[in-house]
């Protein structure tokens, strides 16, 4: 079932993905060579319980941390570590946030330092293809209308889209129907869009192929050929127009 929030849930989940944009403008500034995961998890725990807000990451199905965090080639829900990042390295930060009883979800890969045109370009093309993801929403459009155009922006470069894992709705709990791909074609489902669905877009991009597997830590995704990956999502409201991002902006 597609669950659709009403206009108090949907002006509560606007809060919370307001927290959620903050602590990634902080975020950005604490990130840089020596930091390391630990800490940025720590970090994130310490705005969030200011604000009084709760990690929804934290315990969910025994996540053991507040942010998921994958460096270089691991692409989603890497956990927290020490080791200190060094320049170069690219880090994913994944967030929930829960707040007022609604669950924002977003994610941004932050270069460490400096990283090479190359990477840069991984980072610039993801972000682009969730943008383009998002301007795709329509009330009455399909789930796959956001598949296709993430696709068509990051297919001309080759870069490896990963179809084991998806975007999501999201609001009132961290997972929700519908699953929407980042890859198309694709199988399955492809419900309509009607306003006052809340949808988690995510595009996982890889700068080799888009294969994957999962370390035994049972979380941690990795690039089976070792490559880079990059990770970018926002929540969205799909409205009478089209979609209204929750949570901020990816500069
Ligand atoms: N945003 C992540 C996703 O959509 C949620 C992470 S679930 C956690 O996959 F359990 F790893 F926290
Ligand atoms: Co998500």
């Amino acid at each position: 079932m597609i669950t659709i929030k009403n206009e108090k849930q949907i002006n509560d989940l606007k809060e919370s993905g307001e927290i959620l944009a903050g602590v990634f403008v902080k975020l950005k500034d604490f990130i840089r060579p020596g930091v390391s995961p630990m800490q940025i998890d720590q970090f994130v725990r310490d705005i969030l319980k200011e604000k009084g807000a709760i990690p929804s990451f934290l315990g969910y199905s025994g996540y053991p941390a507040a942010v998921c965090t994958s460096v270089n080639d691991k692409v989603i829900h890497g956990i927290p570590d020490s080791a200190p990042l060094v320049d170069g390295d690219i880090i994913g930060c994944d967030i929930g946030v829960t707040y007022k009883g609604m669950i924002s979800d977003a994610a941004r890969t932050f270069p460490v330092g400096k990283v090479s045109p190359e990477v840069q370009k991984l980072l610039d093309v993801t972000k682009e293809s969730l943008m383009a993801g998002i301007a795709a929403i329509k009330p009455g459009g399909r789930v796959r209308d956001i598949s296709k155009a993430i696709t068509a922006v990051i297919q001309p470069h080759g870069y490896g889209i990963v179809h084991s894992f998806c975007g999501h709705g999201v609001g009132f709990e961290v997972h929700e129907e519908p699953q929407i791909p980042n890859n198309y074609p694709s199988r399955g489902k492809n419900p309509r869009l009607k306003p006052g669905m809340v949808l988690a877009i995510e595009p996982m991009v890889n700068i080799g192929t888009a294969e994957v597997e999962i370390l035994e830590d049972d979380w941690t995704v990795i690039t089976m050929d070792g490559s880079l990956s990059a990770h970018f999502e926002h929540t969205v409201v799909v409205t009478e127009k089209g979609a209204e991002i929750v949570t901020g902006s990816l500069d």
